[in-house]
């Protein structure tokens, strides 16, 4: 190709109006919604990077697909649709159609997993670990050790440490009942998974005998960094990569609203017939008839149409790209961020950035408020808050402390991404005036969705006129 930029891959057909607010509307908004984010009115909101999940955008090949939905209570046409290009991929014989991915997790592990046992994964996203943690059993995260430091620049740090899963397997392994990989690994920086670590892994969990699943919502980006980065896969197409990663496991879970460019929907897919049979019993009790798992017809025909678009080239090269544009820009402008960018978001180092404010006083969540009130930019905290809060109560510090700031798919452009910069990059600059959060008010499970919190020093920015904002 003569041109080197790499434009969005599509024209806007119909636009949906973002509304500004004012620095002092932001300030009674995020008292109100006690500062919490997640409990924002979205209208108060300028640019929404709280979660790529159910956020995208749809073509209008999805749109056509919604009208021809086949609505029949069973046996209706959109499911075999759906099977197909779920089974086309995936390569797995049971598709189980679910509202979205924690309700194929559930289903799971409601019927896999069992009080007292470990579920070893590279790293358990939030409602993942919850639902383990639901059967009373214990979510380990085995990430490797690279996948840990932020700042270190290598090309697959969302692999899982094959010498820690070895260990458990030979020594605690009566107590496993299955294994997972998260891909890309969503609380580790949206990092990828290498074909080889998949591969390995499956290797393991065969000696062992252990059924090995993946957790597949972002597959295809995770497919795109296995053909970017991996030797042996340039010439390879996503499709062919996604299905011989999945060709290794025996089933995964998939939120289609990632990687599935849906904003609802998600399935359950494994070999095992026994098993396949005992979560279809489940689906029915709690989710819906087996041809729809409380999905609409029009769900499972935008998500049979959005599972192909995925795996576009052009498409998965702009969405990256978008990304590490982000990325690049804040990193010049000395924003610490985990390294390199992920494939859908990049996620702030708040431990690095404010080193001044101790971990107790959740740095990473005190950056996202500022990040709202600077610039009415959403973010989410992937830190204390997050995964402090132990099954037994008590807290334990998250590894690391990290705002994510999550891309819809197909939705923004690159002037909005030129803006976010802008802000991140102000934000930057006056970070030693910035002050930690407590919790003031906090469910038992799950707690980053519905806590209320204040300042811990009185305010969230010190020594600052507030004319700065405005
Ligand atoms: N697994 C991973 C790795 C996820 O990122 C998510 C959702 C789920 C499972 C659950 O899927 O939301 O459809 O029930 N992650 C969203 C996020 C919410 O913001 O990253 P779900």
């Amino acid at each position: 190709m003569k041109f080197k930029t790499i434009i969005e891959p599509f024209r806007i057909k119909t636009v949906e109006p973002i509304r500004r607010t004012s620095f002092s509307e932001r300030q009674h908004a995020l008292l109100a919604a006690g500062n919490n984010l997640f409990l924002l009115h979205a209208e108060d909101v300028l640019i929404d990077l709280l979660t790529d999940s159910g956020t995208g955008a749809m073509s209008s090949a999805q749109w056509a697909g919604m009208m021809r939905g086949d609505e029949s209570y069973a046996g209706a046409r959109s499911f075999y649709r759906f099977e197909a290009v779920v089974q086309r991929i995936t390569g797995f014989k049971h598709v189980i159609p679910t509202h979205q991915g924690r309700a194929a997790e559930r289903i799971l592990f409601g019927e896999a997993v069992n009080r007292g046992q470990i579920v070893p994964n590279n790293t358990h996203f939030d409602t993942t670990r919850a639902n383990v943690e639901n059967q009373h059993a214990e979510a380990r995260d085995i990430p490797v050790a690279e996948g840990l430091q932020p700042a270190l620049i290598a090309p697959f740090k969302g692999n899982i440490d094959l010498a820690a899963l070895e260990t458990i397997l030979r020594e605690e392994g009566d107590r496993v009942p299955l294994v997972m990989i998260t891909v890309t690994n969503n609380s580790g920086g949206g990092q990828p998974v290498s074909m080889a670590n998949i591969r390995a892994t499956s290797e393991l969990c065969r000696r062992y005998g252990k059924p090995f699943f993946i957790d597949a919502c972002r597959f295809a980006e995770n497919a795109w960094f296995i053909k970017m980065r991996e030797a042996g896969y340039a010439d390879k197409t996503p499709l062919e990569i996604a299905q011989e990663m999945f060709s290794y496991a025996d089933g995964c879970t998939m939120s289609a609203k990632k990687d599935g460019m849906s904003n609802i929907g998600g399935f359950l897919a494994l070999n095992d017939d026994a098993l396949a049979q005992r979560c279809t019993n489940l689906l029915i009790l709690t989710e819906g008839y087996p041809t729809y798992g409380g999905l609409a017809g029009y769900d499972l025909e935008a998500i049979a149409v959005g599972l192909e678009e995925a795996l576009h080239e052009d498409y998965l090269q702009y969405r990256t790209r978008s990304v590490a544009y982000l990325g690049e820009k804040i990193t010049a402008g000395g924003v610490p961020i985990m390294q390199p960018p992920g494939g859908h978001a990049i996620y702030i180092d708040a431990k690095a950035m404010l080193p001044h404010i101790p971990q107790h006083e959740y740095p990473a969540w005190a950056l996202s408020l500022v990040l709202y009130l600077a610039g009415g930019i959403r973010s989410v905290e992937i830190g204390s808050v997050m995964f402090g809060l132990q099954p037994d109560g008590s807290e334990k510090p998250a590894v690391m402390e990290l705002v994510r700031l999550a891309f819809p798919r197909r939705v923004y452009t690159q002037s909005h991404v030129d803006y976010l910069a802008e802000v991140l990059l102000y934000v930057n600059s006056i970070k030693t005036h910035i002050r930690g959060v407590k919790i003031v008010e906090q469910p038992p499970t799950l707690r980053h969705f519905t806590a209320r919190l204040e300042p811990a020093h009185g305010a969230l920015l010190v020594g600052l006129d507030s004319a700065e904002f405005e």
